[in-house]
C-alpha cells in the first residue's frame, strides 16, 4: 500500500468516525450539515458533472456530490457501475436546479451501519435549499425506484451513462413534465436505459 493510499485510508476512516460512529440513524440536522460541507467542497461525485441532465423540467439540471467514502468505494470498485457495497458512512447527494440553475431541492443517501439491511441500509432524506427537512429515513418512494439499480448497491450512474425510461419517471411522478433534453438522451443512448 503506498502512502497515498494510506492516506485516504485514514481520511475516510476519521471521517467517519467523526460524523457517524456507532450511530445507526443520524440526526437530520446532522446530516444537513456533512450535505453542506460536501456543497462548499464542490465535492462532485466520480462520473458526474456541474448541471448534468435531469430528467424533469421542475429541475432539469442536477449535480451529483459524494464524500471521501464513496468515492473510494466507486474508486476501487473501478467505477459506479461495478460497485456491489458502499462502504457504511458513504454519502451521495443530488443537488437540483431549475431552468435558471437555481438550487430548488437537495436528495442524499447516507450508508448507516444496521439501519436498514432489508434495503442496504441506505437513510433517504430530502432537503429544501434552506435545509428543511422534507422526508427522513426509510422512504419507500424513493428506495422503490433505487432498487432497480439493487445490484449497484442502489446508487445510479450520472446521466447519460445510466438514463430511466420516460414510463418509469411518469410512473413515480405522473404530474410532472419531462425534460425534452432527457428524452434526447434516451434516444442517443438507448444501452443505458435501466428497465
Ligand atoms: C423514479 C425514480 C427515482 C425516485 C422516485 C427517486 N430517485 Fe433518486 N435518482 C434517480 C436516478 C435515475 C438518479 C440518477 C440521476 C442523477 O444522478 O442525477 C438518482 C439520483 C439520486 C441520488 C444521487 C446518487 C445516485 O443514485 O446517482 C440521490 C442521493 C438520490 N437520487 C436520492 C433520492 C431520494 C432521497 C429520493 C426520495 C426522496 C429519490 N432519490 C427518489 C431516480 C429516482
Amino acid at each position: 500500500m503506498n502512502m497515498i493510499k494510506l492516506f485516504i485510508l485514514f481520511m475516510t476512516c476519521s471521517v467517519s468516525v467523526v460524523a457517524w460512529g456507532g450511530t445507526a440513524a443520524p440526526d437530520p440536522r446532522v446530516l444537513w450539515k456533512e450535505i453542506q460541507t460536501l456543497q462548499k467542497n464542490h465535492a462532485i461525485m466520480s462520473g458526474s458533472i456541474p448541471y448534468q441532465v435531469g430528467s424533469r423540467m421542475a429541475d432539469p439540471y442536477t449535480v451529483d456530490l459524494a464524500n471521501a467514502l464513496a468515492q473510494s468505494s466507486i474508486h476501487s470498485a473501478g467505477g459506479i457501475l461495478k460497485v456491489t457495497r458502499y462502504a457504511d458512512g458513504s454519502l451521495v447527494v443530488k443537488e437540483n436546479f431549475n431552468v435558471n440553475k437555481q438550487l430548488v431541492g437537495i436528495t442524499a443517501m447516507l450508508k448507516a451501519a444496521n439501519f436498514d439491511p432489508t434495503d442496504r441500509n441506505w437513510v433517504m432524506a430530502s432537503y429544501n435549499p434552506a435545509g428543511k427537512v422534507l422526508s427522513f429515513g426509510k422512504v419507500g418512494s424513493c428506495i422503490a425506484c433505487h432498487v432497480l439499480v439493487r445490484h449497484q448497491d442502489l446508487v445510479f450512474a450520472p446521466p447519460p451513462t445510466q438514463l430511466l425510461p420516460i414510463t418509469t419517471w411518469k410512473a413515480f411522478f405522473p404530474k410532472q413534465e419531462i425534460n425534452p433534453v432527457y428524452v434526447a438522451l434516451i434516444k442517443h443512448h438507448p444501452e443505458a436505459l435501466v428497465r
